[in-house]
């Protein structure tokens, strides 16, 4: 605390900045509960010049700083480190929504915006920011932007970066840079707002973004289908595809064994099909047309699939309530594996064409290295992003099984690396990946970032120790 200038305090009252120990605990470890950090204190600005006017003060002071939005890291990215030298900055109070165009198709909205009112916003106003994951009630838009996050709906509108016409940063000197253009084109030298995307705030903090908003769909669909493996699983989602692309707005996969999980430890979730299989797919078909026949679409689709042998069973929604209930299967997919037991997450993505060699090559693998490793591969098949989970054995010490955690995730990457892959899909590489850059990004690609890195922060003042080894 003493090392804290006053001029923080000055600027930001006693709403602005935290420093009690009961307080600012929250801030300092991450959901998975993987790390602990220690830090000085919690700011709290509630505008882009004072977020600009925190950064000036403490790189001034030497003080690192670490931003965090909903604290939603699934790799500790906004989690401090323990040295204690550093402040959590939180965007939380940067919650406004400064501008929402429907002609235009953009909303601009402040970083402590919570996903879940940006699709809402954007619902109210007739519109779609699709954007869509578990975590959307809780994250917000800097840190969606910060890690380039993916989610669900990636296969028809793209990740975060692809949602982001402009950016306003806090640069680390202080400085504020307005890039929030509306321009669905802009030729105009490097496109710096790309570089803070993904950057997960080591060269700067987004302070607000223009996004893209599509139009709503007016009829939506969800099929759950058991099928015979997991080539089966991608032959039906090439069968959609070729009939009518732009109706999938999510492909999904999820292996029995994770169903299995939903059902034993979830309320009110239970399998929708008569019979148990080890390989599922949940299929989201929407459409902005309104007569859009998708039963019909899903009815000509899975009866072929079904004829081939790919498609053992299937339900349809059919009502908004039995929609819900079968997305609730996916997204408690990573509580039910929490509360199965220690589980080891691989956010890992290959070509499409090689997601079914991914499931099988790694299962197996893991599976000689630890025998009783129980496999739950699941996720966004139709983007080649696949969560290559792996829970503990049963009766074996969590604690035993979380030390083998390197060992499972280079066994996973090895095989990740053969089809073409990367080791990190989604969510990042924060703290817990940042070990493994050297050997999948090294040589001029590393040395690019680091020089990067070091033009535009080159008192290493931002977020130290996530991203670059
Ligand atoms: C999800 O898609 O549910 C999360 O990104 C997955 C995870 O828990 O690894
Ligand atoms: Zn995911």
């Amino acid at each position: 605390m003493s090392d804290l200038p006053d001029a923080l305090a000055t600027l930001l009252g006693p709403a602005g900045l935290l420093t009690d120990p009961a307080d600012i605990a929250p801030a300092l470890s991450d959901w998975r509960g993987l790390y602990r950090g220690a830090a000085l204190a919690v700011l709290r600005p509630a505008s882009t010049q004072q977020v600009a006017d925190c950064v000036r003060i403490c790189a001034e002071a030497g003080i690192a700083i670490v931003p965090q939005g909903g604290n939603t890291s699934m790799v500790g990215g906004a989690t401090p480190e323990g040295n204690g030298r550093s402040v959590v900055l939180s965007l939380a109070r940067l919650n406004r929504i400064r501008d929402l165009d429907p002609l235009d198709m953009t909303m601009t909205a402040e970083a402590g915006v919570v996903v879940k009112t940006a699709q809402d916003a954007a619902a109210d106003s007739g519109c779609l920011f699709p954007l869509s994951f578990g975590g959307e009630g809780t994250a917000m838009i800097g840190g969606i932007l910060s890690t380039n996050a993916g989610g669900n709906t990636t296969v028809r509108y793209g990740n975060a970066r692809e949602l982001m016409l402009g950016l306003e940063v806090v640069l680390p000197d202080g400085q504020v840079w307005n890039g929030l253009r509306r321009l669905r084109k802009d030729n105009t030298g490097y496109a710096l707002r790309h570089l803070f995307v993904g950057a997960e705030g080591t060269l700067g903090i987004i302070t607000a973004a223009t996004l893209r908003l599509f139009a709503r769909p007016r009829v939506n669909e969800v099929l759950f289908c058991s099928v015979a493996d997991e080539d089966a699983a991608l032959a039906v989602f090439r069968r959609f595809r070729d009939v009518d692309e732009t109706a999938i707005r999510a492909f999904e996969y999820m292996s029995g064994r994770g169903v299995d999980f939903a059902v034993k430890h979830i309320p009110g979730v239970s399998w929708p099909l008569s019979k148990r299989a080890d390989h599922t797919i949940l299929i989201d078909l929407a459409s902005t047309r309104a007569d859009a026949d998708l039963q019909g679409l899903a009815e000509q689709v899975l009866g072929a699939a079904m004829e081939a042998g790919e498609v053992i069973d299937a339900v349809i929604g059919g009502s908004e309530a039995r929609r819900q209930a079968l997305w609730r299967i996916r997204e408690e997919h990573p509580e039910a594996q929490r509360k199965e037991g220690a589980s080891v997450k691989n956010d890992v993505s290959v070509p499409v064409s090689k997601v079914p060699e991914l499931i099988r090559r790694a299962s197996a693998a893991c599976e000689s290295l630890i025998p009783g490793i129980r496999p739950v591969p699941f996720g966004h098949m139709g983007d080649g992003n696949i969560h290559m989970n792996l829970e503990q054995p049963v009766g074996m010490d969590p604690e035993a099984f979380l030390a083998r955690s390197h060992d499972i995730m280079d066994t996973v990457n090895d095989v990740v690396r053969d089809l073409d892959g990367s080791f990190s899909a989604e969510h990042g590489i924060g703290r817990l990946k940042t070990d493994m850059m050297e050997a999948w990004r090294g040589g001029a690609e590393l040395a690019t970032m680091q020089r990067i890195k070091a033009a535009l922060d080159p008192r290493g003042v931002m977020n130290p120790g996530k991203v670059l080894p």
